[in-house]
């Protein structure tokens, strides 16, 4: 089965959004209590950027969640990986790479937001809008498309590609 990519968004629009998002970010959280949350994997590359680009001295922290179920049906998500500081009090901005159905922001938000956090918003690299199945929207979006699979700076098929630096729509030959 062969595969294509074709770059849809280039490293340098990328490091200019990135930027814009930062500056944007400073400004709403100035003197606040931030803590940036990176979604495990595919968040890392974006949330390396993100943080150089703002102003506020915020705290970094990650989870990682998995679905159970089969594949083609899953029945529900659970944390891999919890937060390790502290987040009373805190403002938590997730940091993910791909709002896709929204079912994983869904339930962050929800078990985040049950533990005395100032505040739980969120802060996407692409909002993909062709599949949502949730109310959660993004805060703050980088890029905004209707469908496709995307990989690169950050995102992956099956591990693959995540250290490109640019975002490229893969195309499978017959899909
Ligand atoms: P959601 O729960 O459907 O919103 O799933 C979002 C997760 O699915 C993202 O955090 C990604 O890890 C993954 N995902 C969704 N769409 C893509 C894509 O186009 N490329 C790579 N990963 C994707
Ligand atoms: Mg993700």
């Amino acid at each position: 089965m062969a595969a294509c990519l074709r770059e849809l968004i280039p490293a340098q629009t990328i490091r200019a959004r990135v930027a814009e998002l930062g500056a944007q970010i400073s400004a709403d959280y100035r003197d606040k209590p931030l803590i940036l949350v990176g979604v495990l994997k595919g968040a890392f590359v974006f949330l390396a950027d993100l943080a150089r680009e703002i102003a506020v001295d915020a705290r970094i922290d990650f989870v990682r969640l998995s679905s159970y179920g089969m594949k083609d049906r899953p029945q529900g998500l659970k944390f891999t990986m919890d937060v390790s500081l502290p987040i009373a009090d805190s403002h938590l901005l997730l940091v993910e790479d791909i709002l896709d159905t929204g079912r994983s922001m869904a339930f962050l938000q929800e078990r985040l937001s049950g533990r005395g956090a100032a505040s739980v918003k969120l802060c996407t690299l692409v909002d993909k809008t062709g599949r949502r199945e949730t109310r959660v929207r993004a805060d703050y979006a980088g890029f905004r498309v209707d469908c496709g699979f995307l990989v690169g700076y950050g995102l992956d098929y099956a591990e693959a590609h995540r250290g490109l630096p640019g975002i490229f729509e893969l195309k499978v030959d017959g899909q």
